[in-house]
């Protein structure tokens, strides 16, 4: 199998929002945001971002030949006081592709490019406890737990434990 890792640009806006959408559908207890409300929005808040090809925002795909297969979000928030952390979001595999390692070199690509990002300290991310093999993912990565979040009501209304964890520049390096 040979996938490519690459940020996207605005050329992949309309595959992003297929891929993104298709995420929240077949997965709804995998994310925070639901299908039902996202698929009536003209535009996706990461659609913006993509187009402007913003260095702190960005969503990294994986590619087979052309097509986008897998993605995985990065996030730093424009308060000054959080200017030093940033979040893994959106990850997705195509249920064909998974289990190949594409979303553990889906993930190392965002690390890397998030780490790029001199001020960048920490990554941080949550996972809802029930999701096995993303929990697998992130604690091999060398994330560690720092808060549970128990009944974190998703866009849904369902009520799911939420593990919050961090990987640090220096884990970063340990683990990669
Ligand atoms: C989580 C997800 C992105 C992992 O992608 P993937 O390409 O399958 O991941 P990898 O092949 O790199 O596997 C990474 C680890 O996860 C585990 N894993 C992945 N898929 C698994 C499966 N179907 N069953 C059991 N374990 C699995 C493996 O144990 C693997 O660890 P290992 O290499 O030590 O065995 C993918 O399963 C997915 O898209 N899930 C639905 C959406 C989701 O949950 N997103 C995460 C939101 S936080």
């Amino acid at each position: 199998m040979n996938i490519e890792y690459q940020k996207l640009n605005f050329c992949n806006l309309e595959a992003y929002r297929k891929i993104r959408l298709e995420s929240l559908k077949e997965y709804p207890d995998s994310f925070g945001a639901s299908y039902e409300d996202q698929k009536v929005k003209e535009k996706l808040g990461f659609e913006e971002y993509i187009e402007q090809e913003l260095p702190d925002k960005f969503i990294v795909g994986a590619f087979d030949t052309a097509k986008l297969i897998g993605i995985c979000g990065f996030f730093r928030q424009d308060n000054a006081r959080r200017k030093n952390a940033g979040e893994i979001i959106q990850m997705y595999v195509q249920p064909k592709y998974q289990r190949n390692m594409v979303g553990y070199w889906l993930l190392q690509t965002t690390l890397e490019e998030a780490f790029k990002i001199p001020e960048i300290d920490n990554i941080e991310l949550g996972v809802f406890t029930a999701n096995q093999n993303a929990n697998t993912l992130f604690d091999n990565a060398g994330f560690e737990e720092y808060g549970l979040i128990e009944s974190h009501v998703n866009d849904l209304g369902k009520k799911l434990d939420r593990r919050l964890m961090v990987l640090s520049r220096e884990m970063q390096r340990t683990y990669s």
